[in-house]
């Protein structure tokens, strides 16, 4: 198989990956529940876990890695821990569902939302949208550092330099930048929350994410139970990270997530970004050259876009395209990919599209494979 939906997971994982997991599924007990030796080792592992992804965001408070299923539970954590009736949030016109549904919900209960334009390769205008967006009543600014459609990459620095201005909050939605864009939150200090997908570009297993609570608010838990801390009360504790972390954990997800880290670490993002970068600018032109196909962006640069590529072929549904690239051995994700919101600025609600996503796995080859199979059909 040819395997190019690397946004949706990364396939395969690293050797060294898969080996932590088997072997942390060997070598644990429940971390933080016992006092023998196999239980405390475990803990100390999610330690390091916590410590080695402080490291890798270049943040300092380890307690404040809050351990979760995937990116989406972040999300949900910030927005129904933090905002109350009467709040209105400003979010982009590029969000995933992951962001969209808990805040149509949280609309339920008194919260309203705008939805700021993101101009492809204009960044001044982006930011004009988002400053347009703010009213006296928005508490927080949720973007998605990279649209897991289109690629488009957003100006966090700059939209975060505008949340500080207007005093309100800053969540980011790394999903699809974490491992591909250095996130550094020494520099990027006014990021209150960032949540991040650990199976996509950090390697790490399905079923695990992070939440990083950067700023100084904290949110209310979504859920409340075991903590292995202060059993004796009711009452949830309020330090991190057990304050948002009940109930056992993914140890595994969680220790393979670290392994994950360490490859990312080994490569280095930026010869990542750049391999990555190679196969997509040059599936740009190759794509460009057959008439049917149709492309909306102009080639992606480094500057405003993440290697990810949206395309579709002329009077083809999305869905067929990916069908017939299936029956060829390429694995694409095509249709909405959960965001509809990205495909109505871009007028393909109607269509969806064939979304390619390589990973460091991914050889020039497999592009070129994929390039004759679109031409075929
Ligand atoms: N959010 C993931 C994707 O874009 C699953 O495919």
């Amino acid at each position: 198989m040819i395997y190019l939906d690397n946004s949706a997971t990364t396939y395969p994982k690293p050797l060294k990956v898969r080996q932590a997991v088997s072997s942390a599924m060997q070598n644990s007990a429940n971390p933080g529940r016992g006092g023998y030796d196999l239980a405390m080792r475990s803990s100390e592992e999610i330690f390091r876990t916590r410590k080695a992804v402080a490291d890798f965001f270049g943040f300092q408070k380890e307690e404040n890695i809050i351990f979760t299923l995937n990116c989406t539970t972040a999300l949900n954590i910030v927005m129904k821990g933090t905002l109350k009736s009467g709040d209105h949030v400003v979010v982009s016109s590029l969000e995933h569902n992951a962001v969209m549904r808990p805040l149509q919900k949280l609309t339920e209960k008194g919260i309203s939302y705008s939805i700021a334009n993101v101009f492809p390769c204009d960044n001044d205008k982006t930011v004009d949208s988002f400053r347009n967006a703010i009213n006296s009543k928005t508490k927080m600014i949720i973007c998605t550092h990279a649209s897991n459609v289109w690629g488009i990459k957003l100006p966090i620095d700059r939209i975060s330099a505008l949340a500080h201005e207007y005093g309100v909050l800053f969540t980011v939605d790394a999903a699809q930048s974490a491992g591909i864009v250095p996130i550094n939150l020494t520099f990027e200090n006014n990021i209150d929350f960032l949540c991040v997908a650990g199976h996509k570009g950090l390697y790490g297993p399905m079923g695990t994410g992070i939440l990083i609570v950067s700023g100084d608010t904290v949110p209310s838990p979504l859920i409340e139970g075991g903590t292995g801390s202060n059993s004796m009360s009711l009452e949830q504790p309020s330090d991190l990270p057990d304050r948002l972390e009940s109930g056992t954990p993914n140890y595994s997800g969680i220790i393979g997530l670290r392994a994950g880290m360490d490859f990312v670490s080994s490569k280095k993002i930026e010869n990542i970004s750049k391999h990555e970068f190679g196969l997509i600018k040059h599936l740009y032109k190759e794509l460009s050259k057959i008439p049917k196909v149709k492309l909306y962006l102009p080639e992606p640069s480094e500057e405003y876009f993440v290697p990810i590529l949206s395309f579709n072929i002329k009077d083809m549904d999305s869905e067929g395209v990916s069908s017939a690239l299936n029956k060829k051995g390429i694995a694409v994700r095509a249709g909405l990919q959960c965001s509809p919101l990205a495909h109505k600025s871009m007028n393909t609600l109607e269509t969806g599209s064939v979304r390619i996503s390589p990973s460091i796995m991914t050889r020039p080859y497999d592009i070129d494979y994929l390039v004759s199979a679109v031409r075929k059909i």
